[in-house]
Order: C-alpha cells, then sequence, then structure tokens
C-alpha cells in the first residue's frame, strides 16, 4: 500500500503537470478537477454556497482524497477471507433496471410512514446552543479510540468554546445522551457503522461518549468475529469492533468508503485492477448483516475519477464493465450507487425486522478563499458566525433524502446543522497534511460528530 501510493504521488505530479498544460477552459477545470486531486483533499468548496434542493450535492462530495494523506486511509480493500460465492447471488441489488428508465426501482407499497411513531420529529431542524455539560468526554481522553490526529486538544489549538455547542432540535424533546442509557437500550445488540472516514469519526466519537473518554479495560476487542485484523502489510485492520461485557453491547466500524462492493479481477495478481460493483453491497455488509441491530452507512467524499483511478477500481454494473453512460459519469456513479445500497438494505429488512437502519447524509466540508490546493482554509474560531438555526425542512442532501424515500432506511441527516460548523474542522492542525495545506473535512473530537450520535440515540 506504501509502494502504491508513493507511485501514485509521481503519478499526481505528472498529471498536475499535464493538467497545467493542457487544461484551457474553466469548463475542462470543472470537468477534470477532480481526476488530478488522487490523493489530497477534496475539490469543491462550494458547500455553503448550496441552495437546499440543488443538485449540487450530487458532485460537491467531491473527493475525500484527503484520508490519504490525512489519515492514510488509502489503503486497498483487503480481501476479508470472505467466501461468498453463494452470497453474491443474493445480494446483487436491483438488477434490472440498468437501461431503462429508473436505475433503481423500489417496492412503492411502503408507507412513508412506516415505523415512524417515534420520530415524527424532524431532527435536522433546530439550533446549537451553548450547554456547558457538554462536551461528554475529554479531548486529552479517550485515547483507547480516539485517533490522536482527530484530538485536537492534543495539538496546537487554543480555541475550545466550539466543543459546549450541542444540538437542539426544533419541535421535538431530544432524549439526552447517556452512557447508561445507550449501553441499556443496546442491552444485546450490536451496532454497526459501515462507511468512509468520516464513518469512522462518528463511531470514535460515541465510542468516548459511551465510555465517557475513560480508559476501559472491560471492553473487549470483539474484531476478530468480523474477521477484522490487519492484514500482513496493511496499515491498519478494514475496521474495529468492541464488546462492552456489563451489557453484551458490541459497537463496530468497517471502512467502506463507496458503500459497494470490490472484488480483486485477478486475485493472484498484486497490482490487480478491482471491479467495484455499484450495485452489490459490501460483502462485509451482506455478510455481516444479520448480527446487526443498528446500521449507520455513509459515503460521499471518495467520489471522483482520481480516487478511483488510483485504487485501480473499475465500475462494473450487473457483473459486468459498466456501459451505461449515466454511470460512466461519477454523480451518476455515486447516486446509482447509494439507490442501491439503500434499497438492498430495505429488501433485507423484512428478514431482519428488528434492524434499524439509517443512512448517513454527507458531512459538509468547509474550505474558505482557495480550495483544498490552493490555500483553502477554515481558520474561523467564532462558532456559529453564519447562523446558528435550521430551518428548512427538506435536507440539505437531496441525493440521500432521495435514496431513503420510501424505504425503511431512516435519514440521519446531519448536513444542514453541520454546515453551520465551519468552525469545528481539525484545520490547520492537521499532523498528517503538507504544510500549508488544512483539513477543512475532519471534524475535531470531541466536536460535531458528537451530535450526530445524538441525534442516532434519540432514533434508537
Ligand atoms: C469458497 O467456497 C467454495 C465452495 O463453497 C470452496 O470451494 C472454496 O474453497 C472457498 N474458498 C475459500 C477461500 O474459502
Ligand atoms: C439518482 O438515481 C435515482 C434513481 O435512479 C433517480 O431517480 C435520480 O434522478 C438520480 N438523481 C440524480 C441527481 O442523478
Ligand atoms: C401493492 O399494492 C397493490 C394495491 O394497492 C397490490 O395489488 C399489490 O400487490 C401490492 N404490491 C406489493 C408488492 O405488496
Ligand atoms: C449477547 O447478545 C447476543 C445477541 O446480540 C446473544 O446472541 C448472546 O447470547 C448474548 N450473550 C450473552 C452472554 O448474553
Ligand atoms: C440478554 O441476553 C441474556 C442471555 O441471552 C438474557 O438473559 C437477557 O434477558 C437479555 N437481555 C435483554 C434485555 O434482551
Amino acid at each position: 500500500m506504501k509502494g502504491g501510493s508513493s507511485c501514485g504521488l509521481r503519478v499526481r505530479q505528472l498529471s498536475v503537470l499535464i493538467f497545467a498544460v493542457v487544461s484551457a477552459t474553466i469548463i475542462i477545470w470543472r470537468c477534470d478537477k477532480s481526476a488530478l486531486l488522487i490523493s489530497f483533499l477534496p475539490p469543491q468548496s462550494r458547500v455553503l454556497q448550496l441552495p437546499p434542493g440543488s443538485q449540487n450535492l450530487a458532485h460537491y462530495g467531491g473527493a475525500d482524497s484527503s484520508t490519504s494523506v490525512i489519515e492514510g486511509l488509502d489503503f486497498k480493500p483487503v480481501s476479508e477471507g470472505r467466501n461468498n460465492s453463494n452470497e453474491k447471488l443474493d445480494m446483487i441489488a436491483p438488477k434490472s433496471s440498468v437501461n431503462e428508465g429508473p436505475l433503481v426501482r423500489r417496492e412503492s407499497n411502503i408507507s412513508l410512514t412506516t415505523d415512524e411513531g417515534k420520530q415524527a420529529c424532524n431532527f435536522a431542524k433546530g439550533k446549537w446552543v451553548t450547554d456547558d455539560s457538554w462536551p461528554l468526554y475529554s479531548g486529552f481522553g479517550c485515547k483507547q479510540w480516539l485517533s490522536g490526529m482527530w484530538a485536537c486538544r492534543l495539538t496546537q489549538r487554543i480555541d475550545f468554546v466550539y466543543e459546549k455547542l450541542r444540538w437542539l432540535p426544533k419541535d421535538c424533546a431530544m432524549e439526552s445522551f447517556t452512557r447508561s442509557k445507550f449501553l441499556t437500550r443496546m442491552q444485546n445488540k450490536t451496532l454497526a457503522f459501515v462507511g468512509d472516514s468520516l464513518g469512522r469519526q462518528q463511531f470514535q466519537s460515541l465510542m468516548c461518549m459511551i465510555t465517557g473518554g475513560e480508559e476501559r479495560p472491560d471492553v473487549v476487542d470483539v474484531g476478530r468475529d468480523y474477521g477484522l485484523v490487519k492484514a500482513r502489510g496493511a496499515v491498519r485492520p478494514d475496521g474495529w469492533a468492541y464488546l462492552f461485557p456489563s451489557t453484551n453491547t458490541t459497537v463496530l466500524y468497517y471502512w467502506s468508503a463507496s458503500l459497494c462492493d470490490l472484488e480483486p479481477l485477478d486475485a493472484a495478481n498484486p497490482a490487480t485492477d478491482y471491479a467495484m460493483h455499484l450495485d452489490r453491497p459490501p460483502a462485509f455488509l451482506s455478510r455481516f448483516l444479520h448480527k446487526f441491530d443498528a446500521l449507520v452507512l455513509n459515503t460521499g467524499h471518495h467520489w471522483n475519477r482520481g480516487k478511483l483511478r488510483a485504487n485501480r477500481w473499475v465500475i462494473h454494473v450487473g457483473g459486468v464493465p459498466n456501459t451505461n453512460r449515466k454511470i460512466a459519469e461519477i454523480a451518476g456513479a455515486k447516486n446509482f450507487t447509494i439507490y442501491s445500497i439503500v434499497n438492498w438494505v430495505n429488501s433485507q429488512l423484512p428478514k431482519h425486522p428488528g434492524l434499524k437502519a439509517f443512512y448517513r447524509s454527507i458531512s459538509p466540508r468547509h474550505f474558505f478563499n482557495g480550495d483544498w490546493d490552493t490555500g483553502g482554509t477554515c481558520d474561523n474560531t467564532t462558532p456559529l458566525s453564519g447562523g446558528k438555526e435550521v430551518l428548512e425542512d427538506e435536507s440539505s442532501d437531496p441525493l440521500a433524502a432521495g435514496a431513503v424515500k420510501g424505504t425503511r432506511v431512516k435519514l440521519l441527516d446531519v448536513t444542514a446543522l453541520s454546515q453551520l460548523r465551519d468552525e469545528g474542522h481539525i484545520s490547520r492542525y492537521s499532523i498528517k497534511a503538507a504544510p500549508g495545506m488544512q483539513d477543512c473535512l475532519h471534524w475535531c473530537l470531541p466536536g460535531v460528530p458528537d451530535a450526530w450520535n445524538e441525534i442516532l440515540f434519540a432514533q434508537l
């Protein structure tokens, strides 16, 4: 993986050069931009200008390319010792509809209000308030689970007002998160996060919330039960799983940046390309879904051409290389995949009636005065200078909202509320970024993802 990434670097430099020479028009710039950002920060800094309901979101997830530089998460799909030759038939999402009309069909009979007794309330609408009882854990602590790169208390940062902000939904009383309530409710249960590095942040945040950031020698690493062990030569495993023995509660995270299945085209060749089966769930998910009582999916920031190229991911649909023009475009591929995975999970719910499935909307980026590669910054330290309230009923992530519509998969809508929190990113305090580059994608912890988890908790 290391070798791959230094090679990627050369390719990147070369592409930047070629690009500089060749690209002539703004249009080309806009279309091809992502192709060049093989492993840097996300390209589009348009997050804050999003008119709600616009299509921008369909592609502003430009890149979680940041992960490779900033957190080294750019690892290849590791075979999980999976053996899903049989399962696979079962997990092909909507087979049919690739070339006809809607990419994905869904059963139209499912009521939109199914299972909604408990949350007639839109948790995404509300405002940020100061709460002295927050944060729920110290950024100096939680060393057992919190990555140093996201613990802003361990950096040079000196402003921490943002840690005291708590999300208050407008039209509903949201139950406060407490460790004991969480564990009691999740007795004998498993909560799984599956997604990219922002999903990993939410996972770490939750582990810290459950433990209050305190050392917990009693918590058992059960990664092995889920095949989450470090592969030879890998920087880290593909995920982590921890059991709280007192209540028999498991919380786990699995890294799937694209939320689709990746399969080496030639398993014997270390430099193989990978079929990226947009219409198949990650093998991990189909293998372990039956063990989960709650599931939180997310994707978005890895959908750019450079990322696909660098990872040698080749888009497949229906088991063969894609020929559909709409899907050949990154925005189309991403849209198709999100609809596919949500539809697949929805199709599994009858088999797992106890499962609460969530799709988490996109986490916004905040590059001001430039982009990730042109000196873009998120230096503001005054919280909520752009407003503190979300009043819209509609999600600011229409793609995610559209995908869950008509399904029993719930939207964990964090986009608009997080959009108000430009001061909450790692910013200049990123440990791994190159000098002058800021991480305006990932969040300081404790921080914004804690609020996502409180909203999640209220719906469990
Ligand atoms: C996968 O399963 C098939 C048949 O079920 C078996 O022949 C094959 O050896 C298995 N492969 C691995 C890697 O376990
Ligand atoms: C995403 O896919 C759905 C389902 O095929 C389709 O209805 C919708 O128009 C697509 N949205 C975009 C932005 O392509
Ligand atoms: C959907 O509802 C219609 C009538 O409302 C019924 O005829 C049809 O069988 C239902 N389909 C499914 C999949 O339940
Ligand atoms: C723990 O919970 C699982 C279900 O998640 C159950 O199968 C198992 O029996 C429980 N174990 C104990 C010791 O309670
Ligand atoms: C958890 O599992 C144990 C063992 O199977 C059982 O005795 C206990 O009642 C379960 N608790 C809940 C809340 O399901």
